[in-house]
């Protein structure tokens, strides 16, 4: 994928003040922010105008403004790499760009176009461009975001909305390759419902989270195993990744059925193991299932597969019920096998037979 010629090129006002860089062997996620933000503004009958970069900075909302009110906000996230070349590359951001067109419509915002998203994002990684980091494992994280920003306190879709995109570096998940982590098995709360909006990148899927979340933690626990909301018995999604499993050799996901985030990294995975021929199923799972592998000795892997972490292994689950040691509480072969795959394509070390990274 390159990027149009023809494209339009978007006014860039550049800072003044150019923020310190900071050291790139700490820089945690989502903590520093680069200088210029892009943004664009949405008024019904107008469509999505007036895109522009501008210094990061504060933005001005109306108390009445209904994302404060009634929760219309959505996001994204992707990565920009420096490749060995110097070069910049994103990874996959077409596929960004169509899940915010397609998540927007359950929220009733109206979409973006997909090329604006594109292209914008590329400039705005272009004109912060020193702000790509190169230490082994780092990359420039990119937040596209929409809020509805109509004053109005009617319970309707607000007729006019901000997209802004802001980015920042962000350090390696795992510094010391991949780490184990201890999961909650959540029977109670459930993060999203089949029919309801867990299939969109909805602000309010995460504030659903928290909750279970800090109580995990409380417990011991790093992240939350999500079953669904109905029988509260099938695996959804573990933290705010996809989930897969390793069961018997075969490489196992739950479907798409409207309340998981239909994942980048997901398809990303799902295409690399059926390249490996990789026996691969998309299919619901069930904690009996999961409990009874286990016990036959036929539960693997489990890894949740993201934007942030590429990869997070599942070394237990813990339950009121005991805990289930997966592997040993060590990475699997497949985890560790598709965290190199996935992460050499991105920082440009293998081939893209597929076109997968745009190289600015
Ligand atoms: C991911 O795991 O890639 C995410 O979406 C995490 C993000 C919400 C910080």
């Amino acid at each position: 994928m390159s990027v149009s010629a023809s494209a339009p090129v978007i006014p860039v006002t550049r800072t003044s003040s150019p923020r310190p860089h900071p050291a790139e062997d700490a820089l945690g996620f989502g903590k520093y922010f680069a200088d210029h933000m892009l943004v664009v503004d949405y008024t019904e009958g107008q469509g999505w105008h007036d895109a522009r970069i501008v210094p990061y900075g504060t933005l001005a909302l109306d108390p009445a403004a209904s994302v404060l009110h009634y929760g219309q906000a959505m996001f994204e996230g992707l990565k920009a790499y420096r490749l060995m070349d110097g070069r910049i590359s994103l990874f996959r951001p077409d596929r960004n760009a169509h899940r915010m067109a397609t998540g927007a419509g359950r929220l009733s915002i109206p979409a973006i176009d997909q090329s604006l998203f594109v292209q914008g994002i590329a400039q705005l990684v272009a004109t912060d461009a020193d702000w790509v980091p190169s230490a082994p494992g780092t990359a420039l994280y990119i937040r596209p975001t929409i809020i509805a920003t109509e004053p109005f306190l009617g319970v309707r879709a607000s007729r006019t909305y901000t997209f802004y995109v802001i980015t920042g570096p962000v350090g390696a998940y795992y510094a010391g390759g991949l780490k184990p982590v201890r999961i909650w098995v959540e029977r109670e709360r459930v993060r999203a419902v089949r029919g309801g909006i867990g299939a969109a990148k909805a602000a309010a899927n995460y504030v659903a989270s928290l909750q279970v979340a800090e109580q995990a933690r409380e417990r011991g626990c790093d992240q939350v195993l999500w079953l669904d909301a109905i029988q509260h018995e099938y695996v959804e999604e573990v933290g705010t990744m996809n989930l897969c499993l390793v069961i018997d050799g075969t490489l196992v996901t739950p479907p798409l059925g409207g309340s998981i985030l239909p994942g980048i990294t997901r398809d990303t995975v799902l295409t690399i193991a059926r390249d490996w021929e990789m026996p691969v199923e998309e299919r619901l799972v069930s904690m009996t299932e999961v409990r009874d592998a286990h016990a036959k000795g036929t539960l693997q892997e489990v890894f949740g597969v993201g934007t942030a972490a590429v990869v997070s292994v599942v070394g237990t689950l813990a339950s009121e019920d005991g805990d289930i040691v997966i592997n040993g509480g060590e990475p699997g072969p497949v985890a560790q096998k598709l965290y190199d795959a996935i992460t050499r394509l991105q920082y440009g070390l293998d081939p893209d037979p597929r076109g997968w990274r745009m190289v600015l």
